[in-house]
């Protein structure tokens, strides 16, 4: 038995126990969705924006999850991570970092929380400049047509923007 492992389970178990800003945002400025081609599982995030002291910062983030606990865990996490930051603070926190508090994701886990980066790059990539305080454009149709650059690859397993 591997107390590692059982540590990382029981983190897993309490944040899917309460998980924090699940749920579609209709009133999103940003969207992201990705999907492992391995796995199947899909995660979707969503941003809303907001001025404070002159600065386009997330107001708030939620998710919807298709996929396994540990990406609901860590979803959960980053969703609230991500409050108050500014798009270009978002886009440079690593998938390491966004599920820190589960502590090092076991290898066959590790994807879990790519896909939560690579929804939220998918999302700022959709909805957001870098950080400029000009307003992201609202138009539906330009952040679905804009889901295609820059989603992370890594390892064996691939990760990638889905349209929708
Ligand atoms: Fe695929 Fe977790 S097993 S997202």
């Amino acid at each position: 038995m591997s107390t590692d492992s059982t540590e990382f389970e029981s983190r897993v178990r309490d944040a899917i126990a309460n998980p924090q800003n699940m749920g579609e945002m209709a009133d999103a400025d940003a969207v992201g969705t990705v999907g492992s081609s391995d796995c199947g599982d899909m995660v979707r995030l969503f941003l809303k924006f907001t001025e404070k002291d002159g600065k386009r910062v997330i107001d708030r983030a939620s998710f919807q999850s298709f996929g396994c606990q540990t990406a609901v865990a860590v979803a959960s996490m980053a969703t609230e991570m991500l409050k108050g930051k500014s798009a270009a603070e978002a886009g440079s926190l690593s998938a390491e970092e966004l599920s820190a508090d589960l502590g090092a994701l076991p290898p066959m886990k590790i994807h879990c929380g790519q896909m939560v980066e690579g929804a939220l790059r998918a999302a700022l990539d959709s909805g957001t400049d870098d950080g400029d305080p000009a307003p992201a454009p609202r138009d539906p149709g330009a952040l679905a047509g804009s889901l295609a650059p820059s989603a992370p690859q890594t390892g064996k397993i691939k990760i990638v923007p889905i349209d929708g």
